[in-house]
């Protein structure tokens, strides 16, 4: 029993909020006549002297007491004696929990902002830096149409900044406190659920008791926020991979961020950013079992919540290494311009700028200029040549129109410049982009 039981070795970590919340409740009993002032003072002193042995990792963490409530409790009666029993007067270990659980998820949503935003930072940066580096643009990982370096890393900020605005939602929606609820009734004291609501930081009281202690949706959205985020990571990790390989070479991981191989003397693995693309399905799994475990659960408290703790720490432990990795790859990555600028000069990636060029130059309907320049791809790859190096006859047997002007719509360079539309790849956009990004998240 004690072993399926005990929670302490994991819910200890909620000390901090579990003794900023008892500290409030011990405050608003005072207020409301339910404590004496010394009795209040000397709970007040017997917490704060908690904490401190906690933190200095003096604190004997002790199975018997189970959970993290009645650890802290249990210290407190053996520094201050009698008034230690007063705490729990208009009070459960039900809304207690909710409460601490609730204040640690929004403290979660605080840490992530800044570390998402970190990670924006060093993508803005290096955006900045290349914000005119051309790389091929992709589809269905074929090459499509050329785009800048500044660009596509900037897609990865926009994806944050709503990861972001996903915990900031979590946050306001939880941000209402559970104190007071007691087991699930409410209570027959007097108590003051606005006072305690105030002194935790939160906007007010939650209005029915019964959803204070029996909901965990806070947790399940923080999760699903996580998750999302994660995927996000995940399909930048798998980039990074792809840029590091010898296919591609488009950076350079620095030693800091890669392994050698115990038999292959040159290997220069990026297993950093293998993990980050791994991570998320811990947090798609800490989403999925939190999900599962609350399924069917009748209203209110049922034990089986209290196995919500485990999941999402360590879901929120998975994000901010995973967040914290990507941040030192991208301030550690080089970018190899050539490279990706030879990559994207193949392919016939410009193609669609000939399409273009029909319809702004020669006045022809879109579909017409996609087909005449399909016939010219197919020629040139007959050939074995680019699209530049079709003669003027051929280019003028396709269409009568087509001179060896439009020769300078097929440079990548021009291709990227011309796509000035707003939230398009090139480089005068980019650095306005930039600008704005940094406006908007740092
Ligand atoms: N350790 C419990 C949890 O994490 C605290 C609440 C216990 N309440 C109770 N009535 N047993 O959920």
């Amino acid at each position: 029993m004690s072993r399926i039981n005990v929670s302490i070795s994991f819910d200890r970590k909620l000390y901090h909020q579990d003794i900023a919340g008892s500290k409030a409740h011990a405050d608003m009993l005072h207020r409301v006549g339910l404590l004496t002032a010394e009795e209040c003072a000397a709970i007040q002193q017997g917490l704060d002297q908690v904490h401190q042995e906690i933190e200095e990792g003096r604190f004997v963490f002790k199975d018997e007491h189970e959970d993290i409530h009645m650890n802290v409790e249990a210290r407190l009666r053996e520094l201050i004696g009698a008034p230690a029993g007063r705490l729990h007067t208009a009070r459960s270990r039900n809304d207690q929990i909710a409460l601490d659980f609730r204040l640690w998820v929004r403290d979660a949503c605080d840490q992530l902002d800044g570390d998402i935003r970190a990670l924006q930072a060093a993508l803005i940066d290096q955006a900045d830096t290349h914000a005119d580096a051309i790389l091929p643009g992709l589809t269905h990982l074929q090459p499509a149409q050329p785009v800048t370096f500044g660009h596509h890393l900037l897609a990865y900020v926009e994806m944050l900044g709503r990861d972001r605005s996903r915990f900031a939602d979590c946050r306001r929606r939880l941000n209402e406190s559970p104190l007071g609820a007691a087991a699930l009734a409410g209570t027959p004291y007097a108590i003051d659920r606005q006072m305690t609501a105030r002194a935790l930081g939160f906007d007010r009281p939650m209005a029915n008791s019964m959803d204070a202690v029996a909901s965990r949706d806070y947790a399940q959205e923080f999760l699903a926020a996580a998750t999302i985020c994660g995927t996000h990571l995940s399909r930048f990790a798998e980039e990074i991979v792809l840029w590091m390989s010898n296919q591609y070479r488009f950076i350079r991981l620095s030693d800091a961020f890669t392994t050698g191989s115990s038999i292959m003397p040159q290997k220069k693995n990026p297993d950093a950013a293998e993990l980050v693309r791994a991570k998320v399905g811990r947090l798609a799994g800490a989403f999925t079992s939190l999900t599962i475990l609350l399924k069917g659960l009748a209203l209110t408290y049922s034990k089986d919540m209290q196995d919500d703790k485990e999941p999402t720490f360590e879901a929120m432990e998975t994000l901010s290494l995973s967040l914290a990795a990507m941040t030192g790859m991208v301030r550690d990555l080089s970018v190899n311009r050539e490279a990706m600028h030879r990559a994207a000069d193949s392919g016939f990636i410009t193609a669609t700028d000939l399409a273009d060029y029909l319809v702004l130059h020669l006045g022809l309907p879109f579909r017409d200029a996609h087909h005449i320049t399909g016939a010219l791809v197919k020629l040139a790859e007959d050939r074995g040549c680019g699209l530049a190096d079709l003669s003027d006859a051929d280019l003028a047997a396709a269409h009568p129109g087509l001179t060896g002007d439009a020769r300078s719509w097929l440079t990548v360079e021009g291709s990227a410049a011309r796509r000035t539309s707003e939230g398009g790849t090139a480089p005068d956009q980019v650095r306005r982009q930039i600008a704005a990004a940094r406006e908007r998240f740092l």
